[in-house]
């Protein structure tokens, strides 16, 4: 066997502590498929009292991550500390310049700086790994990168937020509200105290774009991702939902047209029947469309410890065996860019729900702020009667162009007897 690969580990964390069990519990199940031993010689983190789950006494303990990315006797860096920028980044960049491989599970460090660490990486001839950046578990960085390598992807989408998903689901299968649902996550510990990164979709589209890089071989364009969150679905609107035969996901959708690519988060309807419809709770699914092998759905655990682990050991065991590939399928100076698609020049069919006051009329001044954008109204639902009260009314529209869709809602929402902003989500079609 050849000697052992010596590894560092940044960030001792959920995901750390979890790389820390398995390369210990796994030990020789790894050694065996990477044809040598995966030793861990260093680790960082803050508190060093704090327990990790494995005996690590006879490990070096750095209190400075970056002088450990310097430590000669270390062959690869593992950073799982988090953060765009920061500590996490001079980890990397420390590393690369003393020349060891490095893993990641950084999806905001790589979304925002991907294009150019690979770059560096690649011109050391070295690696850079970032499987458990996008989907915790799922292996869909290397199934898009080497096991779809013969297509040309037409569209790559998922649900690539756990938290939203579990919320979502839950608001279904209890009826409640958003707050209600997102509070009790918080206690659960199913949501971070501050759940805006998951909830606005923002860590969903940094996982796009990396997706969108490894697809369709561009550089890494976070500030091509149009981003919106799941804060403004309701209840209402998933009970509308499942009357029309949609649920509604949070979903990143990158999609190549005659324009350019489409990158974009947004809360989906999705036809109740197909694959993505079925993926509850925490889950993620990622599903790939290319022109031969047609459709590819990959499904698991998103997050989590050993989900998460799994990823990067996997990682680790390619390059303990020599195995390298470049970190988005093809060398980073040959990354093409491809025009973006601004979310105005969308086309969608339209799913709209108002609160209006029963009274005659209403419903013809909203249909001529529809026909006024030629937006064309393919159903509505009008619940109940209430003559001179709020009622909810619901419709769909034909595909029609975003920025259309827009004005028309502009201008309901100037009407009188509307009263509330107009909630609108994206009918998709798969
Ligand atoms: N959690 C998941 O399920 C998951 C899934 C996929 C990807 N990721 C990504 O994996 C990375 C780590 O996430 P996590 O959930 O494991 O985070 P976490 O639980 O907050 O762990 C972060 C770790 O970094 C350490 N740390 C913080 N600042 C440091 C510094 N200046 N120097 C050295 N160590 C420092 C912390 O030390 P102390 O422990 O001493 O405080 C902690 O061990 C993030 O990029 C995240 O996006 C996470």
């Amino acid at each position: 066997m050849k000697p052992p690969l010596k590894i560092a580990v940044a960030g001792l964390g959920t995901v750390g502590s979890g790389v820390l069990q398995l390369l210990d519990r796994q030990a020789d199940v790894v050694a065996r498929r990477a044809g040598r031993r995966i030793v861990v010689v260093a680790v960082s983190a803050r508190d060093r009292r704090r327990d990790r789950g494995v005996d690590l006494s006879s490990v070096r303990w750095y209190e400075d991550a970056v002088a450990m990315a310097a430590d000669p006797e270390v062959d690869v860096v593992v950073e799982l500390i988090g953060g765009a920028q920061g500590v996490a980044c001079a980890v990397l960049d420390t590393a690369l310049e003393h020349r060891k491989h490095v893993v990641t599970a950084n999806k905001a460090l790589m979304a925002h700086d991907g294009t150019r660490l690979a770059m560096r990486a690649e011109e050391r001839n070295l690696i850079l790994s970032f499987e458990a950046a996008v989907a915790g578990g799922i292996p869909v960085i290397k199934a898009l990168r080497e096991g779809l390598a013969g297509n040309r992807l037409e569209r790559v989408y998922g649900i690539l937020n756990g938290t939203s998903n579990y919320v979502l689901t839950t608001m279904r299968e209890l009826g409640h509200e958003f707050a209600e649902v997102l509070a009790e996550a918080q206690r659960l510990g199913y949501a971070e105290a501050d759940p805006s990164f998951d909830i606005d979709g923002v860590d969903a589209a940094h996982k796009l774009a990396i997706l969108a890089s490894v697809g369709f071989g561009r550089p890494v364009d976070l500030d091509g991702v149009y981003t919106e969150g799941i804060r403004h679905v309701s209840r209402l609107d998933i009970e509308f939902a499942e009357e029309l035969g949609y649920r509604i996901k949070l979903l990143g959708i990158a999609r190549l047209t005659e324009e350019g690519l489409e990158q974009r988060v947004h809360p989906c309807m999705v036809r109740r029947e197909t694959p993505i419809a079925a993926v509850e709770g925490v889950y993620n699914a990622v599903v790939a469309e290319g022109d031969f092998v047609g459709r590819v759905v990959l499904q698991g655990r998103g997050a989590g410890a050993a989900p998460t682990a799994s990823a990067v050991a996997a990682d680790l065991i390619d390059i303990a065996a020599e195995r390298r590939v470049p970190p988005f399928g093809l060398p980073a100076s040959d990354l093409r860019r491809i025009p973006s698609v601004a979310m105005e020049r969308h086309h969608s069919a339209y799913y709209i729900r108002l609160m209006v006051v029963d009274q005659p009329g209403v419903i013809a001044d909203i249909a001529a702020a529809l026909r006024d954008e030629q937006v064309s109204m393919e159903a509505m639902i009008q619940r109940g009667r209430a003559p001179g009260e709020a009622v909810p009314v619901v419709m769909t529209t034909h595909i029609t162009v975003e920025a259309a869709m827009q004005r028309a809602l502009e201008k309901i929402e100037a009407l009188d007897s509307v009263l509330e902003p107009p909630r609108m989500i994206r009918i998709e079609d798969f």
